[in-house]
């Protein structure tokens, strides 16, 4: 597990574009895991940057880890939404090759197995993952045991408050969501994990720093293969210094990413 930390979080959503950009360069038929939240904007607006610089999109599959149940694509709240306007409807992906679970499913098992088919068509190159307040990842929620494929689970309630908090004039936030499973985001070939802020220090102290479980999700991902963790100066803060790489901008950019 590499671990990087940037002044900025615009530098380490800067570093994950950077990432992607080689995976779309390097692949015939790239295939991006993609993240949902706050944490995420500053890499889908590095990302939209590079589209506009020329970047092409056309080969490039997406495949989002969850979506919230019960609602749609218009829904400023869904997943779906977020996407569309945070780089789906500002690059040249191809409108059917942007996958994202869909929360409006009536039959929620025929949900799962469909998204569970378009994962094995599509296993990511490059997963870019959050972490939740609790240490979950895409909405495996900790707990005594994980799943893992495409499923539906009830959030936590300190996952509903920490997510509705963008939505104060809301007061029905969804309880519910489909989320990938755990091996279908250890498929993934090169996982990066972002977190920024104070108020994800102490999560991400224990998810790199404490024995491994699956009440803490993301600690699991100290058993891939391929991880780099990217944080702010914040969030990095209860991490012990030995195991940290400091990366800065030269002459405010950055040209060279390791993977
Ligand atoms: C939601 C998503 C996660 C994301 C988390 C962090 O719970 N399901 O994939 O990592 O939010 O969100 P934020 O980046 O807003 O802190």
């Amino acid at each position: 597990m590499k671990i990087h930390v940037f002044d900025s979080q615009y530098e380490a959503g800067l570093y994950a574009a950077l990432m992607a950009k080689r995976t779309i360069m390097e692949r015939e038929k790239p295939v991006l895991g993609l993240a949902t939240g706050a944490t995420s904007i500053p890499f889908y607006s590095a990302l939209v940057q590079s589209c506009h610089d020329g970047l092409d999109f056309s080969r490039v599959t997406t495949v989002n880890l969850d979506e919230l149940v019960g609602i749609g694509a218009d829904d400023p709240r869904s997943y779906r939404y977020f996407m569309q306007h945070r780089l789906f409807s500002r690059v040249n992906i191809l409108p059917e090759n942007a996958h994202v679970p869909n929360g409006l499913a009536i039959d929620e098992a025929a949900e799962c197995a469909r998204y569970d088919r378009v994962i094995d068509a599509h296993t990511p190159d490059l997963q870019i993952l959050g972490i939740g307040g609790n240490g979950h990842i895409g909405f495996n929620e900790p707990g005594c045991a994980l799943l893992a494929r495409t499923h539906v689970i009830r959030l936590h309630r300190d996952t509903v408050t920490a997510n509705a908090r963008a939505f104060p004039m809301l007061d029905d936030y969804p309880s519910r969501a489909i989320t990938v499973g755990v091996t279908d985001i250890f498929r993934a070939a090169r996982i990066v994990l972002m977190a920024f802020g104070e108020k994800k220090a102490d999560i991400v102290a224990r998810a790199i720093e404490d024995p491994i479980t699956t009440h803490i999700p993301a600690s699991l991902l100290r058993l891939h293969a391929n991880v780099t963790v990217l944080l702010d100066r914040a969030s990095a803060d209860r991490l012990s210094p030995s195991i940290t790489t400091g990366i800065k901008l030269k002459e405010g950019r950055l040209t060279q990413v390791e993977m």
